[in-house]
């Protein structure tokens, strides 16, 4: 179908654009079917240009008519492009265009969720729209004027004119076409206001559509405030219009956009209350809001050469989101959480068909470019080279950054260059981060003599995709020692680590010190580092730092529960006895020993047995980690009433960490005790609770132990008519199913009256559910994979992006033994044969299969 779609595009083949773009004029004329686009472009050559051919993009439209200078003309047209014959001296292009938001089902161009109307268009959503130079190296200023009959008519930028049926917006910034956005429909504001630093006022909204979304906009609003006070505290970055907005909409790709002044939030990132929303969802809608609005500099005011740069936006404004929320909640918590989304979604990604550098050279479709690799490993990255430089550094280097690119499309060589000048270091070597794919494995010996102690690292990146032969790396290793009694006898110093073996030595040491590595998860890499459990033990209850406390406790139970896995071992007391000291211990902030005694997930197990060249077993692995959760529930029995009872939080419910810490432990050991008293408990908790957290903790415990079939059918009576609780519904009754009956509760679900294939929220509930019931989605029979691809094939001619995204659910397949292989693969062979698969699928399909 789409030719020039498939095409694969190279790093190396850029070239400056032929054409730059002044000003663009754009009028709307709304109608579901049959909108009308007219634009106005002033054009002018570039000096820096090496070709002089006019090409814009343009796909699923209608051209009426164009002109040159106020001539008309007939255009080339192809299926995604526009040629025509232009002056060699600066121009007006106009056009008008007619395109189709109500069949636009794809979420990208202009489409309507809910009967709004609204867009998404990067990374190449505005040549839905009108024929354009859609890539980011161009930049323009962008007036639009929107006309209909709707209450509300919104896009980027300072409202400059509002009459009855029609708006008028100017934005001074110049911008891509990505950042372009239009919003219209019935909807209200929830307002607020906030002062610059330097004494501006900026009009603050959240439009959400009316009947009852009003109610769950405030702490949203405060996220903003606090997002835009750091900002120019951290960053010394300024908010540069008159007017903020923030609209909720239902069907969205993905969490939000950060398009100039006007952000749109998938509906899921945005939208909060007590009673709807658990602490977990408070967290994350205060980081989605701080990272959309962090993109303000990070993304708008400088943007991206070409898609390949994607990670200079990403991964930076990932980093700084990370950043405040540490500052807003707990650093060593944050540290964890991202280290676990690295292991989950970053390793997995980096260790299999998919794995790519954070700055890819070449892609089919960008979409699928929206990775973990480059999202948040694009964001270690940048952790990385703070903790070389140090913080006053990094500090002059990013000032450095706004001042010298403000208003640039830039690249990578750009961001490092900062570096380089600010801190006069090299960073040839450490460049290789962004060039090269996979996770380094770090080896660690160590020898101690006569106060003499040695330690002994190599890395070595095993091969991917394309690139079978891997370089050293610059890796920082933040490190101590702890003597016997755990007392530290080193702080935390930085090893740098540049070459394949290297050895460092600390003298004067009164006994044999017991080594910290990797503190801080101070760099994406995976640890082999041979010790004893009881040695583990000793760190699990003494490290300083608080991310290898919780990671000693992490690495025992991974070698606890692949003990019980393979060699049907008993639980080691040391691990045990260690959780009961956590859980006992009143010093520790309830959060982190919530993460204490959480286990790893099956897919983390599965994840390390396969490292160490073992084929994991699905249904083994869960047998083992129920087992685990049994004895653990079993060992501390007795403290657990009690541990549960000094978790309860008194006073109105607020998502603040401290509080939310609270809830999680006390949902942890509930979990726990429903093992044992067969959900008594989580009973109680869920009749009584009067907030989200509490009433989906108690929930999930009792659909861990296959109970909760009365509460199931409560929570939907009471919640049928708010759509982001029922996608919890959906959610989690697939994800907590008994393996064998993962398959067919995802199925049941999928003609569930509100199961909608449009919405990707309510889709990825069930089918992103099933995904992660680990062992249902493996069970030997294959079902799980039948059904996954079956509901792919028919999402994909509806919505290509979340197709293509879902299908890496099979990225994994050549873990497991020969009879899943097959079964995964004839899956994923029948998606990619499926007729008139989309480009973005079939990329995905092509690549995983490999
Ligand atoms: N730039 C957005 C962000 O990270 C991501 C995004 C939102 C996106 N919607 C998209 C990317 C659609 C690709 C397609 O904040
Ligand atoms: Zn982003």
């Amino acid at each position: 179908m789409k030719d020039a779609a498939h095409q694969t595009i190279y790093l190396r083949d850029y070239t400056p654009p032929a054409y730059l773009v002044d000003s663009v004029h754009l009028t709307f004329k709304l109608s579901a079917t049959a909108t009308r686009v007219i634009s106005r472009i002033a054009f002018r050559p570039n000096p820096d240009a090496k070709t002089g051919n006019f090409v814009l993009q343009g796909e699923d439209m209608t051209l009426i008519s164009a002109k040159i200078d106020g001539s008309p003309i007939t255009p080339d047209l192809a299926q995604t492009e526009l040629r025509c014959d232009v002056p060699n001296a600066p121009f007006i292009f106009e056009a008008e265009v007619e395109i189709s938001p109500s069949t636009n089902t794809a979420l990208e161009g202009l489409y309507m969720s809910g009967g709004m109307y609204c867009t998404q268009c990067e990374a190449e959503g505005f040549r839905k729209i009108t024929y354009y130079p859609d890539r980011p190296d161009v930049m323009a200023v962008f007036t639009v004027r929107i006309e209909g009959d709707l209450p509300v008519l919104l896009s980027n930028g300072n409202q400059t004119g509002l009459g009855d049926g029609w708006a008028e917006w100017h934005d001074p910034w110049p911008k891509p076409a990505y950042l372009f956005a239009l919003v219209a429909g019935n909807l209200v504001a929830h307002p607020g206001q906030f002062t610059t630093k330097s004494g501006k006022d900026v009009a603050l909204n959240i439009y959400v559509r009316p009947g009852g979304d009003e109610a769950k906009c405030a702490f949203g609003m405060e996220a903003l405030k606090k997002s835009m006070v750091w900002d120019e505290e951290v960053y010394g970055r300024e908010y540069d219009l008159d007017i903020f907005n923030i609209v909720a909409v239902d069907d969205f790709n993905m969490g939000a956009m950060e398009n100039k002044g006007l952000n749109i939030f998938n509906a899921s990132a945005v939208l909060a209350s007590a009673e709807t929303a658990t602490d977990a969802d408070f967290e994350r809608i205060e980081a989605i809001i701080a990272h959309e609005y962090f993109h303000n500099w990070t993304g708008n005011r400088i943007t991206c050469r070409d898609w390949f740069q994607l990670c200079l936006k990403e991964g930076l404004t990932v980093f700084r989101d990370q950043q405040f929320t540490g500052d807003m909640r707990s650093h060593a918590v944050k540290r964890i959480d991202d280290a676990l989304v690295m292991r989950a979604y970053q390793f997995r990604e980096d260790n299999g068909p998919l794995a790519h550098p954070v700055r890819p050279d070449s892609f089919v479709e960008i979409n699928n470019f929206y990775t973990a690799t480059v999202y948040e490993k694009g964001a270690e990255i940048i952790g990385m080279l703070k903790r070389l430089v140090g913080d006053a550094n990094y500090a002059k280097a990013l000032d450095l950054y706004f001042d010298r690119h403000d208003g640039d499309a830039a690249t990578i060589e750009d961001w490092l260059q900062v570096f380089e000048d600010a801190t006069g270091r090299d960073l040839r070597q450490f460049a290789l981060w962004y060039a090269q794919a996979g996770t380094p494995r770090i080896t660690v010996t160590d020898d101690y003599a006569d106060g003499t102690y040695h330690l002994h690292l190599t890395q070595e990146t095993p091969p991917t995709p394309g690139q079978p032969d891997k370089a050293p790396l610059v890796i920082p290793v933040a490190f101590g020692l702890l003597n016997d009694n755990g007392d530290e006898v080193l702080p935390t110093q930085v090893l740098e680590m540049t070459q394949s073996q290297q050895t460092f030595t600390f003298e004067g040491l009164a006994s044999k010190p017991i080594p910290s590595v990797l503190r801080d998860f101070s760099a994406p890499v995976i640890l082999r580092h041979d010790r004893s459990n009881a040695e583990r033990a000793f760190l699990l209850a003494h490290d300083t730092d608080p991310f290898n406390k919780w990671d000693a406790g992490r690495a025992l139970a991974q070698d606890v529960l692949i003990g019980m896995i393979r060699d049907d071992a008993a639980p080691d007391g040391a691990y045990l006895d260690g959780l009961a000291a956590v859980l006992r211990d009143d010093s520790l902030d309830p959060a982190f020993r919530a993460l204490v005694l959480s286990l790893p997930s099956e897919e983390d197990t599965a994840q390390v047995l396969f490292d160490v060249g073992h084929t994991p077993n699905p249904t083994a692995i869960n047998r083992g980690h129920e087992a685990l959760k049994l004895h653990i529930a079993q060992h501390l029995q007795d403290m657990l009433p009690r541990a549960c009872a000094d978790m309860t939080v008194t006073g109105p419910y607020t998502p603040d960490a401290a509080p939310a810490g609270q809830r999680a432990l006390g949902n942890a050991v509930l979990s726990l005790m429903s093992r044992l008293d067969g959900g008594r408990q989580a009973s109680q908790q869920f009749a009584a609770a009067d907030n989200m957290t509490q009433q989906l903790g108690a929930l999930r415990a009792l659909l861990q132990i296959a109970k909760g079939e009365a509460e199931l059918a409560a929570f939907a009576t009471q919640w049928q008519h708010d759509r982001l609780v029922m996608d919890k519904w959906f959610a989690l009754q697939v994800s907590l199913a008994a393996p064998q009956l993962a398959t067919s509760t995802a199925e049941r679900l999928t003609r569930h009256p509100d199961f909608e294939i449009r919405n990707p929220n309510r889709f990825r509930s069930v089918f992103g559910g099933l995904k992660a019931n680990t062992a249902g989605f493996h069970a030997p029979d294959g079902a799980a994979y039948d059904l996954m691809a079956d509901w792919l094939i028919k999402l994909d001619p509806i919505n290509p992006q979340t197709t293509a995204r879902m299908t890496s659910v099979f990225d994994t397949w050549r873990r497991y033994d020969a009879d899943r292989q097959d079964k995964m693969r004839s899956a994923l062979q029948r998606i990619a044969q499926a007729p008139d698969l989309s480009p973005d699928t079939t990329e995905m399909a092509t690549r995983i299969l490999g």
